[in-house]
């Protein structure tokens, strides 16, 4: 019995880190890593209205060049170039 709840804590542990939406995929070839940005950055709030986080109203190409590339330039970290992005 103690193997099989090993191996199942295991398995969640696997799966977790390997099939969670770690990495949304967005417009025109874009793949935003999530989970790196929220254990690089540690504040939800630099994208999210609360630390709750959660879909983010009117999210698209204003929100992504002013927020996103905006941080990468401000910071001199993360793509700035089109093509970094936009993989497509
Ligand atoms: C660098 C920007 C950024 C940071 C930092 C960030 N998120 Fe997100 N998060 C997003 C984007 C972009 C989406 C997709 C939003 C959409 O489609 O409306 C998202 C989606 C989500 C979702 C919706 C479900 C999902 O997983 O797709 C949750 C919940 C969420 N974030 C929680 C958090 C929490 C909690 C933190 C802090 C630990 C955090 N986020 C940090 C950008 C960020
Ligand atoms: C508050 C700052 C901040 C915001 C906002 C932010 N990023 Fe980043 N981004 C970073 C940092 C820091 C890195 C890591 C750079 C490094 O390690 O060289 C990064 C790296 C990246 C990378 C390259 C590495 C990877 O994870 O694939 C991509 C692509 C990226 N960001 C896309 C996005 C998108 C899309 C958004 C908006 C939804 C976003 N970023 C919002 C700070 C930010
Ligand atoms: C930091 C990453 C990043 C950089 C740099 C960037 N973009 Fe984007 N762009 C995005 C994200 C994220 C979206 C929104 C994707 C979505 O809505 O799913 C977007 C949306 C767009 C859209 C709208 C796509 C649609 O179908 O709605 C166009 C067009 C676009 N970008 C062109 C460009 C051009 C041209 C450049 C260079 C001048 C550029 N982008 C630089 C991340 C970036």
């Amino acid at each position: 019995m103690k193997k099989v709840i090993l191996a199942i804590v295991a398995l969640v542990a696997f799966t977790g880190t390997v099939f969670a939406a770690d990495v949304i995929e967005m417009k025109r070839g874009v793949k935003f890593n999530h989970k790196a940005h929220q254990e690089n950055l540690k504040d939800c709030t630099k994208c999210h209205a609360s630390a709750a986080g959660g879909k983010i109203e009117g999210f698209g190409k204003d929100f992504a060049h002013k927020t996103c590339k905006g941080c990468h330039s401000t910071d001199g970290k993360g793509p700035t170039a089109c093509k970094e992005c936009h993989k497509q």
